[in-house]
């Protein structure tokens, strides 16, 4: 019988460039990445509060076109490693430089994957403080997918709909930064666990990519949720960190335990409506359009659970 082609690469931290390394990868072999680039933030420092981010074996500044065309690449490559139906989170932030503001949405429009969604992740605090704006605390998660042509419409342009416990944790996510990693710019152990978690469920044994895997954050969600992991990244260091960080992820439970108690329904909306209660996440309250009759229906979508079959949503 012949090997698996993805087996070689499975449960690995792989040193090395992203494209070159992603290259290698066999086509539709990944079920899921969740992933985070360097920003180019051009390694200026910024404010008093910044500790510019300055990476061990990568430079963080090239030209914006240079920078911008390297992710959409990035991007792509991914896209053909990925199996149809599968997705990719794609953690970056909006930028300034000289005035002049750089959407990520703007490359991530340009590769080949569907935007699924974007979440806003609120961090609630952020290093760079200057009155030129709003002290800027969010950063922006891209659920990205790859249409599945095996399936029929609409189902292969969007995929399988989450289950309501993991929906329902809103287009928000708030988690602070975490500040446990020596690497300069981890993100917390619980943003990848989210999202794999809710798109994969209870399924084992997936295979989870993070192509800048940095401290391997991904990679020790992936395990505790009970995958393969794939983590590609350009520093001996942090691939170290990574590896080391991997022998000892149970110290990482109780961490991970407590986003997956946020992963539930307490009741179900069916139930809530037919105590007359207002069926979404924040307690018993009815939201009344301003201006409108109290006994109007207002336009909620509300997720009725069902356990028998697929749920479905339904206006109030
Ligand atoms: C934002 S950090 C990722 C941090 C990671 N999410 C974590 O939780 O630790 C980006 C990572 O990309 C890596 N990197 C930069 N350029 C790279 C390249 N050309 N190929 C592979 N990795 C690269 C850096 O070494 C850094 O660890």
């Amino acid at each position: 019988m012949s090997e698996n082609p993805v087996a070689p690469f499975l449960d690995r931290v792989i040193l090395g460039d992203v494209l070159e390394v992603l290259r290698q990868l066999p086509d539709e072999c990944i079920d899921i990445s969740v992933t985070s680039p360097p920003y180019n933030k051009g390694e200026n420092k910024k404010g008093w509060l910044v500790t510019s981010v300055r990476y061990d074996g990568a430079s963080d500044k090239r030209a914006e076109e240079e920078y911008q065309a390297w992710q959409v690449e990035v991007l792509d490559e991914i896209w053909r490693a990925t199996k149809p139906g599968g997705s990719l989170f794609y953690n970056h932030k909006l930028r300034w430089e000289q005035g002049v503001l750089y959407h990520p949405y703007a490359w991530v429009s340009r590769s080949r994957w569907v935007v699924r969604q974007e979440i806003i992740w609120d961090r609630m605090i952020a290093a760079n403080i200057r009155g030129w704006r709003f002290w800027q605390v969010d950063e922006r998660i891209y659920w990205l997918y790859k249409p599945d042509p095996g399936q029929p419409l609409p189902r292969a342009l969007i995929g399988r709909e989450l289950k309501p416990r993991h929906a329902l944790l809103t287009s928000i996510w708030r988690f602070p930064p975490e500040r446990e990693q020596p690497h300069p710019a981890p993100f917390p152990l619980a943003l990848p666990l989210r999202a794999i978690y809710a798109v994969l469920d209870d399924e084992k044994e997936k295979v989870v990519l993070d192509p800048f895997c940095g401290s391997g954050t991904t990679l020790v969600a992936a395990k505790i949720l009970g995958h393969h992991y794939i983590g590609i990244d350009i520093s001996p260091t942090y691939v170290r960190w990574a590896e080391e960080r991997l022998e000892r992820w149970e110290r990482e439970l109780p961490a991970a335990h407590e986003e997956m108690a946020l992963h539930v329904v307490r009741k179900t909306f069916a139930e809530r409506k037919r105590e007359g209660a207002f069926t979404g996440r924040y307690g018993p309250r009815r939201i009344v359009p301003a201006g409108e009759d109290e006994d109007a229906p207002s336009q909620l979508a509300l997720w009725e659970e069902d356990e028998e079959g697929p749920s479905q949503l339904t206006l109030w």
